[in-house]
């Protein structure tokens, strides 16, 4: 008690002589420079966010919310831990200088600074590809279903290639921000996905853990916030004329419902690019009994495809129940961290992809080990309906 009285009595003083104090950071200056890079993607009006944070009359109301929320590393969503296999390209990861900058400016009344120091308004040019070989839509608006708050729907964009092509890079638009909560691109046969699409009358078909039918690998995926993907310079992945892709697209209606209908544009390579596998990870054989916590499941998946396997990014998937995945790599101790998702959420799921490959040497291994709690009843197993669960990662490598 005394040293903490002391302490007091000497910041009284010392204010008291007036020493200069820094000055309070300001929206215009220090907080609209990382909203516009870190929030607006989704925090705009028309966004996923249930609001915006794009004007300083919008933050302003919001400010303790805004620095409690980055503290704890709710916001921005992104699940992968900073201690594995990072830093990933376009990482959405606050410094802790920022979000001292969020509890600073809050604490100081949330000021508003000079309109001059704002900086301009992000053209969202830079995000989006250099140039567009081909610009597909889905064949016709989708409302989604109104008996579900969760509506998975599988739909065909055709890119009609006549040789085989190299994608390189893709920007997925969603027609509507408000309901499209993540979308995944598969390659799929033209013939198995025009009689899946057939089957009944509305346009596409109902699919949750993939496509429903059997994939050739999946291109890309879009989740809120995220903006085009340029896969690694020199790599592309091939598409075939007998492929199309078949798009799966989650829809969310916790912000009403609306029609949608998502643009795909790609980019295609110049000649000259490594085929990328996008290799499918599946640790199928995990049984969750009933009320387990915690429950645990791994496999290893050797590389005996005779040369080392550069692994430039990971998509890892789960369902509903997950609660963390990890996947290393190495010989025979694993002593390479390639991504950990400490605190698995469904909503936020996205791809890491590497500044620099990771090399897996012949006869190495990647491990994949997922958790999960189950609060049900029934034994839970592997399966593509939100009832089941998964333990899944495509991996990006090239030869
Ligand atoms: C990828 C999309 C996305 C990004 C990027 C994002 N948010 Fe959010 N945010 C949401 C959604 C959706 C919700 C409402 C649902 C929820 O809470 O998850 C939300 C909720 C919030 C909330 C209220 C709930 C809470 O956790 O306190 C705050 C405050 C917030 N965001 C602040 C921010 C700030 C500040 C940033 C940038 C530093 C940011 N968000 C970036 C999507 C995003």
């Amino acid at each position: 008690m005394p040293f903490f009285r002391s302490t007091f009595a000497g910041l009284l003083v010392l204010s008291a002589c007036g020493t200069p104090s820094t000055p309070p950071p300001t929206f215009t200056k220090d907080i609209l420079p990382i909203t516009q890079a870190q929030c607006a993607g989704c925090h705009a009006t028309g966004g996923i966010a249930p609001f915006a944070l794009d004007t300083w009359e919008a933050a302003k109301p919001m400010a303790a919310a805004m620095a409690a929320s980055v503290a704890a590393k709710r916001m921005p969503p992104w699940l992968a831990s900073a201690d594995c296999g990072g830093p990933f390209v376009d990482a959405r990861v606050l410094t802790a200088e920022q979000i001292a900058l969020f509890d600073a400016w809050a604490k100081a009344g949330a000021p508003e600074g000079n309109k001059s120091d704002a900086p301009a308004a992000p053209s969202s040019a830079g995000q989006r590809l250099s140039r567009v070989d081909a610009t597909l839509q889905m064949p016709v608006a989708y409302t989604p279903d109104e008996t579900l708050r969760d509506d998975y729907r599988c739909f065909i964009v055709d890119p009609a290639v006549t040789k085989s092509t190299m994608v390189t890079a893709y920007d997925i638009v969603p027609g509507s921000q408000k309901v499209v909560h993540h979308v995944i691109l598969y390659a799929a046969s033209r013939s198995k996905a025009v009689a899946e699409d057939a089957k009944d009358t509305k346009s596409g078909w109902e699919c949750f853990g993939g496509v429903g039918i059997d994939s050739d690998g999946a291109l890309g995926a879009w989740a809120p916030g995220g903006s085009a993907v340029v896969f690694p310079f020199g790599t592309g992945i091939r598409l075939e004329p007998t492929q199309v892709l078949a798009m799966q697209v989650h829809y969310n209606t916790d912000n009403g419902r609306e029609a949608d209908q998502t643009t795909v544009k790609l980019q295609y390579g110049v000649g000259g690019e490594t085929a990328a596998y996008l290799l499918p990870l599946v640790a199928d054989g995990f049984r969750i009994p009933p009320s387990a916590t915690g429950y645990t499941y791994s496999e290893k998946f050797n590389n005996t495809l005779g040369f080392p396997l550069k692994i430039w990014g990971m998509l890892p998937h789960m369902h509903t129940l997950g609660k963390t995945i990890t996947l290393r790599a190495g010989a025979s101790t694993m002593d390479t961290c390639l991504v950990d998702i400490p605190r698995w959420d469904f909503h936020w799921q996205s791809q890491y992809f590497r500044p620099k490959a990771h090399v897996l040497g012949t006869n190495e291994s990647v491990e994949m080990k997922c958790s999960w709690d189950n609060p049900t009843t029934r034994t839970i197993t592997w399966g593509e309906s939100t009832s089941d669960e998964m333990c899944f990662a495509f991996v990006y490598a090239t030869p």
